[in-house]
C-alpha cells in the first residue's frame, strides 16, 4: 500500500492536535486520500521536552534532517512568527512537498510568495487554519463560492477580543481583570498586543481579502483599533440600549478599490454576531448571487484548529487547484451613506450639523451621520469617542424612536 510521509513543524497546541488527530483517524483519512498517511517527522525547538511521540518517528530540531528524509510528501507548519517558518516553507516547496499551515502572521506577510512558489512547483498550499481556527471559511471561498461575486467580508476573528468582550459585559469586570482571566484560561499570550491590538485580526483580514478579491487593501489605509480602549462604562451603556461590543474585521470594495478596517463596532439583537459570545469566531460572506452567509465556530483551540489542518492535508495531497477566478467587476462606487453611530463625550449643540437633544443613557447618543461628520466632530472635540453600529435599521423596529426636533437625526430607546 502507497504510504503518504508528513512532516509537523511545530509540536505545541496545535502541533501536537494534527499529530493526534493523524492517529485517531487514521482509518478515514486512508479512505479519503486513499493512501495510509504516516507521521514520518516532527521539528522543535527544544529536544530534550518530554513528549508523546512514538519512537519511529524523527523528532529533530535541525530542518535540513527534515528535508533529507527520503520521502517527504506534506510538511505541515504549526510554529509561531515569520522566520525561520518562511525559509522552512519555502525550502519545502522546492523539494516538491505541498504544504500546510496555521501560521497567519507568516502568511499575511508572505503568502503571495509561497501561492506563486507553489504554482511554479506544482504542489498546493492549505492555510484553512490561519483564519478563524476550526471554521471552514476559507474552502468556502475557494471552492464553494466561484461564481458569486463577493462584496463583503466580516468578522469575529479573535477569540482573545470576543471573550474579554463577553466577560466585561456578562461578569461587570473590568478590561484588565477579563483580560487575566483570558490569560489564566490559556485563551491569551502572557504578551497579549497581537490579539487585544487588533494585529491578529488584521492578518486574518488581509489573507481573507486575497482570497475573496484576489488582492489586498494598501495596509497602510487600513483602520486598526484594539479592544484596549472599550471601558465597562462603554459597555454598559451599549447594554441599556440592547447593543453589544463587538471586535469586528471588515474587508470590502468600492469601485475598483479595497477598503478594509478593524475595530470595535456595536451590533444589535437581529444581527448574526449579537449571539457569538466568548472564544467563538463568526465570519459573514456578502455577496451578489446567495446574499449573506454567515459561518460561526470555534476560532481556536488545538482540536479546531487541528482539524482545518487535517482537512487541508486532505485537500493539498489530492493536490486541488484553487478553482475560484476572480473577476475584474467594479462594485459601485457610492457616496459615503449616512451610518448609526453610538457617541460619547460631547454636551448640547456642538456645530450646526449636530444637535444633541435627548441623551437615551446619560452622556451617550445614538445618532445618524455620515462618517465625515463624525471624523471632523473629533477633531474639534479631543473627548469625543464614536462606534459605528452594524445594520441599525433592524434593530430600530420596535426598540428606538427617532427624535425628529434636531438638526441630525437622534434615537431613543423606548
Ligand atoms: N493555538 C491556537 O489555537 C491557534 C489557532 C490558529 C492558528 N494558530 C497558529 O499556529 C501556530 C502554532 O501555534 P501554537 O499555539 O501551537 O504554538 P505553541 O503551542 O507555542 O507551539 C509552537 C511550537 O513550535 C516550536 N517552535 C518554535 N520555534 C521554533 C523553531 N524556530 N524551530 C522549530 N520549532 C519551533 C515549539 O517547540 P518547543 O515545543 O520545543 O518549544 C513548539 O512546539 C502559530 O503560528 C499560531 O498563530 C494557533
Amino acid at each position: 500500500m502507497t504510504v503518504l510521509k508528513v512532516a509537523i513543524l511545530g509540536f505545541g497546541t496545535v502541533g501536537e492536535g494534527v499529530y493526534r488527530i493523524i492517529q485517531s483517524h487514521a482509518d478515514e483519512l486512508q479512505k479519503v486520500i486513499g493512501k495510509k498517511v504516516e507521521v514520518a517527522a516532527c521539528l522543535v525547538k527544544n529536544k530534550q521536552k518530554a513528549r508523546d511521540i512514538h519512537e519511529n518517528v524523527l523528532v529533530t530540531d535541525d530542518f535540513e534532517e527534515i528535508l533529507g528524509l527520503p520521502q517527504l510528501d506534506i510538511v505541515v507548519e504549526a510554529i509561531v512568527g515569520k522566520e525561520p517558518t518562511f525559509t522552512y516553507l519555502t525550502k519545502a516547496i522546492q523539494r516538491r512537498c505541498h504544504i500546510v499551515t496555521a501560521n497567519k502572521e507568516m502568511f499575511a506577510h508572505h503568502g503571495n510568495e509561497l501561492l506563486e512558489l507553489a504554482k511554479e512547483y506544482h504542489v498546493s498550499v492549505g492555510f484553512e487554519a490561519t483564519v478563524a481556527g476550526g471554521i471552514p471559511v476559507i474552502q468556502t471561498l475557494r471552492q464553494l463560492l466561484q461564481v458569486n461575486r463577493i462584496s463583503k467580508i466580516q468578522g469575529i476573528l479573535n477569540g482573545t477580543s470576543n471573550f474579554i468582550l463577553t466577560e466585561m459585559r456578562e461578569k461587570k469586570q473590568s478590561f484588565a481583570e477579563s483580560l487575566l482571566l483570558a490569560q489564566r484560561n490559556g485563551y491569551a499570550e502572557a504578551d497579549p498586543t497581537n490579539d487585544v491590538e487588533g494585529f491578529d485580526a488584521f492578518y486574518k483580514t488581509m489573507i481573507l481579502s486575497r482570497i475573496a478579491f484576489g488582492e489586498e487593501p494598501d495596509w497602510l489605509t487600513v483602520e486598526r483599533e484594539g479592544i484596549t480602549g472599550i471601558t465597562s462604562e462603554l459597555i454598559n451603556a451599549a447594554e441599556k440600549l440592547e447593543l453589544r461590543f463587538k471586535h469586528v474585521a471588515s474587508v470590502w470594495k468600492e469601485g475598483n478599490r479595497i477598503i478594509g478596517s478593524v475595530k470595535p463596532v456595536l451590533v444589535g439583537k437581529e444581527h448574526p454576531f449579537y449571539h457569538v459570545e466568548g472564544v467563538e469566531n463568526a465570519v459573514n460572506v456578502h455577496s451578489d448571487i446567495v446574499g449573506r452567509i454567515t459561518l460561526q465556530g470555534p476560532g481556536a483551540g488545538m482540536f479546531p484548529t487541528a482539524s482545518a489542518m487535517i482537512e487541508d492535508l486532505v485537500y493539498v495531497s489530492v493536490n486541488q487547484k484553487d478553482k475560484r477566478c476572480f473577476s475584474q467587476y467594479q462594485s459601485q462606487a457610492k457616496e459615503q451613506p449616512d451610518e448609526f453611530w453610538l457617541i460619547h463625550g460631547i454636551k448640547g449643540t456642538v456645530n450646526s450639523q449636530i444637535t444633541v437633544i435627548e441623551e437615551p443613557v446619560e452622556g451617550f447618543f445614538v445618532i445618524k451621520a455620515a462618517k465625515k461628520e463624525l471624523e471632523h466632530l473629533a477633531l474639534q472635540h479631543k473627548a469625543v469617542r464614536y462606534f459605528s453600529i452594524l445594520e441599525f435599521e433592524k434593530s430600530l423596529v420596535g426598540q428606538f424612536e427617532i427624535n425628529e426636533n434636531s438638526s441630525i437625526q437622534t434615537f431613543i430607546h423606548i
